[in-house]
């Protein structure tokens, strides 16, 4: 079987935990504070808030920039349900804009759409899904002319960047996930990054109770802290990072350069100018149910990312989206599987991947 994802720990994760272990400090402490300052600086950000997901990351960055009850936040509905989940977290009402069919990415002529149709709207949460940077010119073209609240969720996109700036810098404030299937693990954590000091602090009182003196709470928070043994395994991951990612590109490679030429599957696409860190590989076909069934009976894992608009989600269905319907969000989610592209990819399995898919339609 060859797993959709599949994290790579060495010695020096093994070793990191064994370090805290004997230390004794298993909570909070010096690694989280070196992991903060190591990720933010990778990422070329100021400050790093680490937290206990993905997740967490996402409510206590929406928040920390501003985000409030009744506040009306624009976002893609082609993601993870972490993404409009965090919105409803902070009493916000999700506002749903389609993607674009090539990218999967939420499509700034929509974004403009919605924004002229609804005036309330004040914050926009964009993900740079499957690694893939936002069209990022126009998105900030918007985001200065609207005056909106910019959140980026990155969980899916370490090391990625949009003309050579990060991902996560261009935002008032940015969430990472740290997942096992992500480009870096800590097991569960995550990450908030901004450049403002104001959202830093809030940020920081917001994952520790309200609390920055033991005991006394300023405000409701949570306990979203990330712990010395997660952070102990990022910071091993996060020397691998740049090489995980230029594995995962190769692989990519590989796959296009082996399957574009068949005209009943469409491969990522992905603009030269754009450092895409393919956290997935995505495929679109017509007949799913038939090629999956084909993966998995050839040992080949797949994702389908994802099945439902978020929108179509029970959850939303009961929220008042009944009569939402967006066209290319509504088709991908249809049309979608994603293929093995990790770094712990063989040559072998690269090969048996591409002999698999393409024998589908032999
Ligand atoms: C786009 C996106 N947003 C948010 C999340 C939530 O992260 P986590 O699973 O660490 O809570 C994930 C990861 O699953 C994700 O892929």
């Amino acid at each position: 079987m060859i797993p959709i994802a599949k994290p790579i720990i060495t010695e020096s994760e093994k070793r990191n935990i064994q370090e805290v272990m004997d230390s004794g400090i298993l909570a909070s402490g010096a690694y989280v504070s070196e992991f903060e300052e190591k990720f933010a600086e990778f990422c070329g950000s100021r400050y790093g808030i680490a937290t206990s997901n993905g997740t967490t990351a996402l409510h206590v960055a929406l928040e920390a920039a501003g985000i409030k009850k009744g506040d009306k936040v624009l976002t893609t509905p082609f993601t993870f349900i972490g993404s409009s989940n965090a919105i409803l977290y902070c009493g916000a009402i999700p506002v749903f804009a389609d993607v674009e069919r090539d990218t999967f990415n939420i499509d700034p002529e929509d974004i403009r759409k919605k924004l002229e149709a609804d005036p309330e709207i004040k914050g926009l949460l964009i993900v740079h899904l499957f690694g893939c940077p936002c069209k990022m010119d126009e998105i900030m073209e918007l985001v200065d002319e609207y005056k909106l609240i910019l959140i980026e969720d990155c969980a899916q996109a370490h090391g990625a960047k949009y003309k050579g700036e990060n991902a996560g810098t261009f935002g008032k404030v940015s969430a990472f996930s740290f997942y096992p299937t992500k480009n870096m693990t800590t097991g569960e954590g995550g990450i908030v990054l901004t450049d403002d000091e104001e959202v830093m602090k809030k940020a920081r009182l917001l994952v520790n109770h309200g609390s920055e003196k033991r005991y006394y709470h300023e405000i409701l928070g949570y306990n979203y802290r990330m712990t010395n043994l997660a952070a102990s395994i990022g910071l091993a991951q996060l020397e691998k990072l740049n090489e995980f990612n230029e594995k995962r590109r190769e692989n990519a490679r590989y796959l296009t350069e082996h399957l574009e030429d068949l005209d009943w599957l469409t491969v990522p696409h992905c603009a030269p100018e754009y450092y895409h860190v393919y956290h997935q590989y995505t495929v679109q076909v017509e007949e799913r149910d038939d090629f999956v069934r084909m993966l998995q009976e050839k040992g080949i894992g797949y994702g389908i990312h994802y099945p439902l608009p978020v929108y179509k989600q029970p959850l939303y269905q009961k929220l008042g989206y009944e009569d939402l319907s967006l066209k290319v969000s509504e088709e991908l989610s249809e049309r979608v599987v994603s293929i093995p592209v990790h770094p712990s990819l063989t040559a072998e399995e690269l090969e048996t991947i591409v002999q698999a898919v393409r024998s589908f339609r032999e």
